[in-house]
């Protein structure tokens, strides 16, 4: 009976491989069909990518004639920043008038939501919850596909180590462990059962490469690294994206040690193309093949785009060197027509599988439209997101959760009635920002019996003190204060970089001025990077941080405030005490001098000025309950590296709380002596458990091969023999229990 079921299992995989493989073979077919009919011309158009009617997210390139006509003329390939059916529709009726009617691709950055906003990227990896994650993207392509968009520029991948890079809010933090988890899920869920899919969109994986490592954290800044930390680092979430399907890549604005990504053929050709074996198309970011002359890599037009396509730039987004170049590089025989007929056959490829030439309006249904957008089942799901994302950073004398019996609740600061700053950057105004909760509406709907007095106090930025006395008188009619404090939502975003991350203006002066009079004060910190604020983390008793958290944000936050929602989020980022600080990461190498400790400082590697611990590290999130770690288990192995198999780790783990609670476990692990070195801690796999009051339960990881191995200084990647230490913490700088072990050769 066993037998027979494998058997059939083993058919039906058969079966399905051999029918996708025939799929892909007869797409292959149509494809090199369609290019055999092809001019050179409109092999170029497929590769010309312009910006569209809605807000430009870049600087547009002048003094270019009629879109539509061009479109018409065959002479563009895909689309951006077109929104809606009717929009996407007049474009798409123009490429139906051109001589081959190829449909046009409509791309668009659909990053945290479409319709319905949910949290900014950074606040959903703070979730650690790759369901939920799978779901918002769901969600997000569900809407979008509905509207005419069949591709966006998301997930963005970008490893980032440095809160002062604007772009910090838009990825997944700084561990390329959850980062990889994070960009799978995200590409599964726009991707859904696949492209073609009518309620999927392809995803994009971006920007390739190492543009979160720019110099100072200073936007569109170059990168200088050792490949070992690009490989080790930056390129395993790409790696990961690109296992899990996703149809295109983008590439970056930054050069990496000297050349630019968008003319890097190491990392386009080499990596993406050769080494992984990448069938999808690879767009450039916006103009950057043109900016290849500003980084003085290219003479002109003409050499940049010679230099792009020669490295692997598939498409060309809005700068148009390739439409007026291409031609003249093949007649002057610098750029083989091969090249071109691979970026071409990439992107026809790509549209075949999205089903476009069967019916190029797929994706451009009114009808559809108006039901798929903001339906209450996904707003729920927002608020679920939203309040999986935020992270209790401290609570002293578990002054949360409230009671919903408070007489008078003060809310005070500059973002307790935002609404549409909870959308942060990169959110669509789809639905003119209708229907946005904020903070005091969400307290409102949770506590209808509690009165709330409201005092702005002070703008986010102003460094007027007029509004400190009217809060002050706020906050002593309360029983309890909570502050909406934080940043501007466009203080983080593309070109948002800030060499100064502290909570802006006079806000930390009006968190000490409410805090004296001695009334219990909960803080709420909004924003799209981790900030400094010192003051508020040494004397505010309860601090949560709540990000940008999306049309739902206000309901999420009054779910955590008042305990609705038990808080899980653990920090994806490590939180710096200052910017003289930054890089900082909680995976860093030892050093040859490590410091004993924050005040050791005899001849260590330290700052004299300033201790050497963060103010939150890496994985650092608190609840409402309490849990206990016990009894660290190793199953048996055989300890050496040529017959190593994957091995078992396992504790228990249980809520010695009062309430049910959801733990994020993560494991990391220190390969104590090797050649070259490790990181002090490497985070490789966590699980998000959730247990009731009292309850106990076994947690299992297994660690495989692959995650005791590193690449050397060859960039091979190989495991050494020595001492494993394994580490099992509720926070990177929370490591509950320890084990040891000997791998030998
Ligand atoms: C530039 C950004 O870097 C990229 O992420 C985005 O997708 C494009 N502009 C299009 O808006």
């Amino acid at each position: 009976m066993k037998i027979s079921l494998k058997l059939i299992c083993l058919i039906v995989l058969c079966l399905i491989v051999n029918r996708s493989f025939a799929q892909q073979q007869t797409i292959d077919q149509k494809v090199d069909a369609l290019l055999g009919k092809m001019t050179l011309d409109e092999k170029i158009g497929q590769l010309n990518q312009y910006n569209g009617d809605w807000e430009a997210t870049g600087p547009v390139t002048k003094d270019v004639g009629n879109k539509l006509d061009e479109i018409k003329q065959g002479r563009v390939g895909a689309v951006l920043n077109i929104m809606g059916t009717d929009h996407c529709r007049t474009f798409q009726d123009a490429a139906m008038k051109s001589r081959l009617k190829i449909p046009l691709l409509f791309g668009q950055d659909v990053i945290h939501g479409y319709s319905i906003t949910f949290p900014i990227p950074l606040a959903e990896a703070a979730s650690w919850d790759m369901e939920a994650i799978e779901k918002a993207e769901r969600i997000a392509a569900t809407e979008a596909s509905a509207s005419g968009i069949n591709w966006t520029f998301a997930p963005m991948v970008d490893i980032a180590r440095d809160p002062r890079w604007g772009r910090v809010m838009e990825g997944a933090g700084e561990d390329p462990y959850l980062g990889s988890q994070i960009a799978i899920a995200r590409v599964k869920g726009f991707q859904g059962n696949g492209i073609g899919s009518p309620d999927a969109v392809m995803a994009t994986a971006k920007h390739f490469a190492a543009y979160g490592a720019a110099i100072g954290g200073r936007d569109y800044n170059s990168v200088d690294m050792s490949l070992r930390t690009l490989w080790e680092i930056y390129l395993p979430p790409f790696k990961a994206a690109a296992d899990a399907g996703v149809g295109t890549f983008m590439n970056s604005f930054n050069d990496l040690n000297g050349i630019p990504a968008t003319g890097n053929s190491y990392l386009q050709r080499d990596v993406l193309k050769g080494a992984w074996k990448f069938k999808g198309f690879v767009v450039s970011d916006w103009g950057s093949i043109g900016e290849m002359i500003n980084h003085g890599y290219a003479k002109d037009n003409y050499e940049a785009a010679q230099e792009a396509i020669t490295a692997g730039s598939d498409m060309d987004m809005e700068s148009r060197s390739y439409i007026n170049n291409l031609a003249k590089l093949v007649a002057d025989k610098k750029v083989p027509v091969t090249l071109i007929d691979d970026a071409v056959r990439r992107i026809l490829r790509k549209k075949f599988e999205l089903g476009l030439f069967d019916d190029p309006y797929k994706f451009i249904n009114p009808d559809r439209e108006k039901t798929a957008l903001n339906r209450p089942e996904n707003l729920e799901a927002a608020r679920d997101m939203a309040r999986k994302s935020m992270v209790l950073l401290k609570n002293d004398n578990n002054l949360l959760p409230l009671s919903k019996n408070l007489k008078t609740v003060a809310l005070i600061g500059p973002l307790v009635k935002a609404e549409k700053e909870l959308k942060g950057f990169w959110s669509l105004d789809v639905d003119q920002n209708k229907g946005i909760v904020s903070l005091m509406e969400g307290m409102k709907n949770h506590a209808p019996d509690t009165k709330f007095v409201y005092a702005e106090g002070c703008t986010i930025t102003a460094e007027s003190h007029n509004g400190f006395a009217e809060a002050v008188a706020a906050a002593k009619k309360a029983n309890v204060v909570v502050m909406a404090m934080g940043e501007a939502p466009d203080m983080t975003g593309e070109a948002k970089s800030r060499s100064n991350i502290h909570l802006p203006g006079v806000q930390e002066e009006l968190i000490r001025a409410v805090k004296a009079t001695g009334k219990p004060v909960i803080v709420l910190l909004m924003a799209g990077r981790p900030m400094v604020f010192n003051w508020t983390a040494d004397n505010v008793p309860s601090i949560v941080y709540a990000w940008w958290l999306g049309t739902q944000g206000g309901n999420a936050m009054a779910d955590v405030l008042y305990g609705d929602y038990n808080p899980s989020g653990k920090l994806p980022i490590t939180f710096p005490r200052s910017e003289g600080q930054i890089p900082i990461y909680y995976n860093h190498y030892n050093t040859g001098r490590p410091a004993k400790s924050d005040t050791d400082l005899f001849y260590v590697s330290a700052y004299n000025d300033l201790r050497n611990s963060p103010q939150y590290a890496f994985g650092h999130g608190l609840s409402y309950t309490t849990f206990e770690y016990q009894n660290l288990e190793l199953g048996k192995f055989k300890p050496s590296v040529k017959g190593l198999k994957p091995i078992q780790v396992s504790f228990m783990i249980k809520n010695t709380g009062k309430r049910a609670g959801e733990e994020v476990v993560q494991l990391y692990i220190r390969d104590m002596v090797s050649q070259p070195v490790r990181p002090i801690k490497e985070l490789k796999d966590f699980k998000k458990i959730t247990l009731q009051p009292g309850e106990i339960r076994r947690v299992t990881f297994t660690i495989k091969r692959d995650e005791l191995a590193f690449y050397n200084d060859k960039l091979e990647r190989i495991t050494q023999p020595g001492t494993f230490q394994i580490m099992i913490g509720s926070a990177s700088d929370y490591i509950r229990l320890q084990k040891s072990f000997e791998l030998t050769n």
